[in-house]
């Protein structure tokens, strides 16, 4: 759908004429390394995409925000005196969700309608949640700021915090601040070097002559994958526990180094809470080298880390599953693949591979018949360019 087709839709539903609606984009996310540590206060490597969520917004005068969405039949109407009433609505918590969060920070939340329009696959691992969340908050926060006179742009880390406190407050999935920050903070051909327990961040070039960055999409449905992720987190928390008591400063699993680990892993009785922490602390390790085969243009070592992360995703985390082992599998027995590995929570979702562009063809073709052959149905595949973070299109 263009711009100009989606400013047509919403006409078309809600009335009017397109000379008072704006438009607000802000794009999803690949992680290349770094998983499962942001909640640890550890690094992450992510990516914004060039695909995202856009969404087509006007003021009004009722005290209502209208939601609907280019692809599905929902309407919602939600009282802005009483955000808190619609928790339990399935299409529309993650927006109503952020206008709490503004509300709690002091943003004043005004009436409007929009009309969202996505082309992430949604519920793919690519946070199609953390794109809505971050548009949605950039677009109310630009109103309440210009009805109070703010002229400051709006602070864009923010806005991931709001979407990032959505989704635990409000739609009850616990999660770090990784993709509402690259969804918010993205630049275009820029990987963004993020430390989660501070949120010291560094903009790295995605230097990669000669390859592409290609994802495949399980299509596998992400049943219970909440639950799992809740329960991951608490794994860590009780291995964090465990460790602290010979290392009583350490304020997280990224305080620790993996020396450390060794010293007192035994501090952690149980085998599948070693082995998560195991994994957090050598991953937040790989993060680091990564950066640094980076920056000496090595990128073959940066795929022999991620393939390193994904093999401890699946060993250790235990995050992956067939769907996601057989893409990784075949991936990695493309020539011209330097690295594979699961992205984002995992329980299906998509994997990333860096691949030699002339090789990128051949990739999809046979990584895709193998996967249909053995799981029965098909894969996705995108190939997408780095783009910019959350930003209203003027
Ligand atoms: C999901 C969460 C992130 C992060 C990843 C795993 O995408 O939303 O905060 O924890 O999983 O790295």
């Amino acid at each position: 759908m263009t711009l100009q087709e989606l400013k047509r839709e919403f006409v078309r539903l809600y009335g009017g004429d397109e000379s008072d609606v704006r438009l607000f984009m802000s794009p999803g996310r690949v992680n290349l390394i770094g998983e499962h540590t942001d909640y640890n206060g550890g690094y992450v490597f992510p990516a914004a995409l060039t695909m995202g969520t856009t969404i087509a917004v006007r003021q009004i005068p009722e005290r209502v925000i209208r939601l609907r969405a280019t692809d599905l039949p929902d309407f919602v109407e939600a009282d802005i005196d009483n955000l808190d009433n619609y928790r339990d609505i399935k299409w529309g918590n993650y927006q109503i969700g952020v206008a709490v969060e503004l509300q709690k920070r002091g943003y004043e939340i005004l009436g409007c309608e929009m009309l969202f329009y996505g082309n992430l696959p949604y519920g793919g691992g690519l946070s199609s949640s953390a794109s809505i969340e971050v548009a949605t908050a950039l677009a109310l926060a630009t109103f309440s700021n210009e009805k109070k006179g703010v002229t400051e742009p709006v602070n864009m880390i923010e806005m991931a915090q709001v979407g990032q406190g959505a989704e635990c407050n409000y739609c009850g999935v616990n999660c770090g601040i990784m993709d509402q920050f690259a969804s918010a903070m993205g630049k275009k051909n820029q990987v963004i070097f993020l430390n989660c327990k501070n949120l010291d961040f560094k903009l790295v070039p995605l230097e990669m002559d000669g390859y592409k960055i290609v994802i495949a999409n399980t299509n596998k449905k992400r049943s219970l994958a909440d639950s799992k992720y809740n329960e991951r987190r608490a794994q860590c928390e009780e291995g964090l526990k465990a460790l602290r008591r010979a290392l009583p400063e350490a304020e997280c699993l990224g305080d620790i180094s993996m020396e450390q680990f060794i010293e007192h892993k035994a501090l952690i009785e149980d085998e599948i809470i070693r082995n998560r922490v195991e994994h957090v602390i050598s991953e937040d390790n790989r993060v680091l080298l990564s950066i640094e085969a980076l920056n000496s243009g090595n990128v073959v070592e940066f795929g022999r880390l991620m393939n390193g992360s994904g093999d401890s995703l699946r060993d250790l985390y235990e995050v992956t599953g067939v769907e996601l082992d057989t893409l990784v599998e075949e991936a990695r027995k493309i020539d011209g693949t330097i690295g594979s590995r699961m992205t984002g929570a995992g329980f299906g979702g998509c994997t990333v591979s860096i691949v030699r562009e002339d090789a990128v063809d051949e990739f999809i073709e046979k990584v895709g018949r193998a996967y249909e052959e053995k799981i029965g149905y098909a894969a996705s595949f995108y190939v997408d360019n780095v783009g910019d973070g959350g930003h209203e299109i003027k």
